[in-house]
């Protein structure tokens, strides 16, 4: 059977995509704040919610529900471009996905993040306190990743200001974002250009979701329970 889907409301975003969204900022947050009030053991707790949610994106983007796959909304340089020259129009193409802006936005972002927390595994103070994987480098390296630990963070809050900017902006534009972040829903219809066939709104494919969260807690087991020293 086939399904005409426009006009419905697609289930686009799925609930795990949502809460990894939402823990980004509060867990971004709270890594500031622990490292401010010295409470570092809190700092390396975190660290490991965060490495887990990332390593559960990662994967649920090869497998997870069809919007959240990257092959999905990352785009040939081509489309890219086209795109990039109507950025500015209220009539550019409509994505119930990212739109190519937006996938580079979320290669970008996630980078930046996965960046912060694996340069974080190598940090070392000099003194009493290393992350994990500390012993696993040579000194140099070590030394390296120590100092970009410390500089990244502004980089990773001017990318964060950007995102948020851009979200705006579009909103300005006449698209709103927000909404669908919470939800999960968006109205689809034909000038959607990744509206796909199919029913793809209805079931949670929860035996991929138990293959990703298994993945993503061997990584955390890994990283921070082997002991390298
Ligand atoms: C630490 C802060 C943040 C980080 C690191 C971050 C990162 C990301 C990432 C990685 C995605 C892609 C989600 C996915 O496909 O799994 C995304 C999407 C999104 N974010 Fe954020 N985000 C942050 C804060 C915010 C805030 C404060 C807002 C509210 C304005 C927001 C609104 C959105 C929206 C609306 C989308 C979907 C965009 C679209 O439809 O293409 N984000 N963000
Ligand atoms: C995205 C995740 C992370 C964020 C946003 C973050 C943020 C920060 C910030 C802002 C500092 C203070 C830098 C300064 O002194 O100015 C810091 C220090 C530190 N972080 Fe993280 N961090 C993250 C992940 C991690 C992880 C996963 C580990 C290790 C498990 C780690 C280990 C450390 C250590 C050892 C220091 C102390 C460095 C020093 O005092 O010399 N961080 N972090």
């Amino acid at each position: 059977m086939t399904y005409d889907n426009t006009d419905q409301h697609i289930a686009v975003w799925d609930w795990s995509v949502r809460v990894f969204h939402w823990c980004l900022p509060v867990l971004i947050f709270l890594m500031w704040f622990t490292q401010d009030q010295n409470r570092m053991d809190w700092h390396f707790l975190l660290g490991e919610v965060l490495l887990g949610l990332l390593v559960y994106r990662l994967v649920w983007g090869f497998i997870g529900t069809p919007y959240a796959r990257f092959s999905h909304f990352l785009y040939s340089p081509k489309t890219f471009i086209t795109y990039a020259t109507q950025l500015f129009s209220r009539e550019k193409p409509r994505y119930l996905s990212h739109n190519p802006m937006g996938g580079l936005m979320v290669l970008v972002l996630m980078g930046a993040v996965i960046f912060q927390l694996v340069s974080g595994l190598f940090t070392t103070d000099d003194i009493f306190l290393s992350g994990p994987l500390y012993e696993t480098v040579g000194r140099a390296t070590s030394a390296w990743l120590s100092r970009w630990h410390r500089v990244f963070f502004d980089w990773l809050l001017i990318l964060i200001g950007l995102h948020v900017a851009a979200i705006i902006f579009y909103k300005l534009l006449g698209e709103g974002l927000l909404k669908a972040m919470f939800t999960g829903k968006k109205k689809a219809n034909k000038q959607h250009q990744d509206l796909l066939s199919g029913d793809v709104t209805v079931r949670f494919p929860w035996f991929r979701f138990v293959i990703a969260v298994a993945i993503a807690a061997a990584a955390v087991y890994g990283v921070f329970h082997i002991g390298y020293a």
